[in-house]
């Protein structure tokens, strides 16, 4: 008779083999005592999503399970290495993807339909210089990046956590920075969108306070958004609700 294979469980989404798709929890990191910045979500993987995952995940995924030191130049090539967190859905992510092929995108966010899609988005426009990484970012940078690795980290409309007792959720904040700091290279700069502006005043706050890095507008404030970044979907939503987007673009010292 046949054996039934073990396979991880992902509650409310799509069950995975080991390295066909991404691991539930691959770095066990609801072990660790620490506030996160985003919560399990439970919506399930179309089947498209899964047809990507179960084509792209083994050459194009990545579970950051905090075990190594990541090989960028390995992974793209020899290309310079942006950061991307919490890309979501990832349409925004495919478009810069295609329009600047020289640079790489490690994308990172810990919900497998965004990751399904956006492999698939990666996948139809022959963009090979995307990788998903799946998991907590913060264990990405900490565990599984060297160094001055990275030419670029992109954070496009962070969770916001409006309410004030979950503030200490929110990603951009001092030690988040610090940790962010050394895993750039002097001259990178750090992107920062929002359309929830008591964030966007926390972020300018915590940002031009951080000795790690200076403000790229001659004003000190916020920045226009440069034309690289394209709408992303969570904007949309905000710009439906008239909320005002600010970008912020600080240089690494
Ligand atoms: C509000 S959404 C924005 C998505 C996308 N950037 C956009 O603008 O449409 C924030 C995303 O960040 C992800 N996220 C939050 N904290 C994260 C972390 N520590 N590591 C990886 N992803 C994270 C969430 O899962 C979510 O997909």
């Amino acid at each position: 008779m046949r054996e039934t294979p073990v396979v991880p469980f992902h509650r409310g989404s799509q069950r995975f083999a080991p390295g066909e798709g991404p691991a539930p929890d691959p770095a066990g990191s609801h072990h660790e005592r620490r506030i996160r910045s985003f919560q399990p979500r439970r919506s399930r993987v179309t089947a498209s999503q899964e047809e990507a995952l179960l084509k792209r995940w083994p050459d194009w995924g990545l579970d950051i399970d905090g075990r190594s030191v990541l090989d960028l130049d390995a992974l793209f090539g020899g290309r310079p290495v942006v950061l991307e967190i919490g890309f979501g859905m990832g349409e925004a992510t495919a478009q810069m993807a295609a329009a600047d092929p020289d640079t790489g995108i490690l994308a990172v966010d810990v919900h497998t339909p965004g990751q399904g899609n956006l492999l698939g988005l990666a996948d139809r426009g022959g963009l090979d210089n995307v990788r998903v990484a799946n998991g907590d970012a913060i264990i990405l940078l900490r565990e599984m990046l060297a160094p001055d690795a990275l030419d670029g980290v992109r954070v496009y409309f962070p969770d916001p956590w409006p309410k004030k007792r979950h503030h200490k959720r929110r990603l951009i904040q001092p030690e988040f920075l610090t940790l962010v700091a050394t895993r750039m290279r002097p001259g990178a700069v750090l992107h920062c969108a929002t359309d929830w502006e008591p964030y966007a005043e926390q972020m300018l706050e915590v940002l031009t306070a951080h000795p790690g890095f200076e403000n790229t507008a001659a004003d000190g404030g916020y920045a226009p958004r440069p034309d690289f970044r394209p709408l992303t979907r969570f904007e949309g939503q905000g710009l439906d609700k008239g909320h005002r987007v600010h970008d912020l673009l600080f240089r690494r010292k």
